[in-house]
């Protein structure tokens, strides 16, 4: 194929051994040395590759550079780490968050020792197989320990890449397109200084905003550059707008100005915790028939604005009503009176406090 040509007389597209071998130049002048690295011509340590990569999963390197140093001290290889009591390994991974890697960690190095004799397995396919290992740190692994051609894209990467080739497919429709360009890239002889060259320059160089361009490897080849689009990419594809829920709330009033409240169901959404009785939350909510949600017989007023609150995966909008009634009044079952010094202890979500506060706003 005849590369277009560019004022500059360079071609723009140059091939994936030409690219490689600037990246990994590049790597060994500016590599960052990194407490789980092996220096150059020290052979990797498969147990330090692993473990640094999914105390990386979600955290900073900044983070995971003393834990990563306190595992090594209390568990100097995966046979130690697999005989480790539970709560020895929780506890040394407190504070690191994201408990749920530790317990795969864990179970992770029992599963090496019983079912791979003591050493983790040398292919992807073999490391997917175990606990807490995606498709991103098996490549990782398999490139960084086992010079296996793999190729590792997490979200630096994909900057990386959709920027060098200028992919404008929107993420994450775009991956397979990215992983097939990052694996054409991977240099047969040195996979693994490739995998680890390609972090850093997603994390020093080509950041998501302000990349060092004047400093990168691949100013020339970059085709997002080149158009000077660099910032464009990577195209994320617009998240769809979750439609708004609706419902009622219903604040009731004792006179001595105890509120009624129940507790939600322990599991699903704010499990457990407490609220003021009232509908379900949905798109097809018939504010109309509110008050057959109401949990007791009373005068209930409703307040001319709705409670608004976001969750992560949906807005919430509550018509609130209130009522005023007698200290005798019992609470319905399931429900209680909580008075106001009480009310304190209850575990009421943001949303309820919003309620309460609005009711209690408009009965001033
Ligand atoms: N992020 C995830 N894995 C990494 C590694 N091995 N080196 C640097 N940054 C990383």
């Amino acid at each position: 194929m005849v590369a277009p040509l560019t004022p500059d007389k360079k071609p723009a597209i140059v091939d994936g051994p030409v690219l490689s071998a600037e990246l990994l130049a590049w790597y060994d002048r500016h590599r960052r040395v990194l407490p789980w690295r092996a220096l150059p011509g020290e052979t990797a340590d498969p147990y330090r590759v692993w473990l640094s990569e999914i105390m990386l999963q979600q955290t900073t390197i900044a983070a995971v550079k003393p834990y990563f140093e306190r595992f090594l001290s209390l568990f100097p290889d995966v046979a130690a780490l697999a005989q480790a009591p539970s709560e020895a390994v929780m506890s040394a991974w407190a504070g690191l968050g994201y408990y749920s890697r530790a317990r795969n960690l864990h179970a992770c190095a029992k599963a090496v020792v019983e079912e791979h004799g003591g050493r983790f397995p040398d292919t992807e396919d073999g490391l997917r197989g175990l606990p807490g290992i995606g498709a991103y740190t098996a490549a990782a692994i398999a490139a960084i320990a086992f010079g296996r051609p793999a190729a590792a894209v997490d979200g630096n990467v994909e900057r990386v890449v959709t920027r060098l080739r200028a992919i404008g497919d929107p993420l994450p429709g775009a991956k397979p397109v990215i992983r097939a360009q990052t694996l054409a890239l991977v240099p047969a002889d040195r996979p693994g200084d490739f995998a680890q060259a390609l972090m850093d320059l997603g994390a020093t160089i080509c950041t998501p905003r302000r990349p060092a361009c004047a400093l990168c490897p691949w100013r020339d080849p970059c085709a997002a550059r080149r158009a000077g689009m660099q910032e464009a990419y990577p195209v994320k594809a617009r998240k769809r707008e979750n439609p708004v829920r609706r419902g009622a709330a219903f604040v009731a009033l004792r006179r001595d100005g105890a509120i009624l409240l129940r507790t939600r169901p322990p599991k699903g959404l704010l499990g457990g915790m407490a609220e003021v009785p009232g509908s379900g939350w949905s798109e097809a909510y018939d504010s109309g028939a509110a008050l057959l949600d109401a949990p007791l017989d009373a005068r209930w007023k409703r307040l001319p604005a709705p409670v608004r609150h976001v969750f992560t995966h949906f807005p919430l909008e509550l018509t609130v009503y209130v009522a005023s009634v007698p200290r005798s009044e019992p609470a319905p079952e399931g429900c209680r009176w909580t008075i106001p010094s009480a009310l304190a202890g209850e575990p009421l979500p943001s949303v309820m406090k919003k309620v309460i506060a609005a009711a209690l706003e408009a009965g001033r």
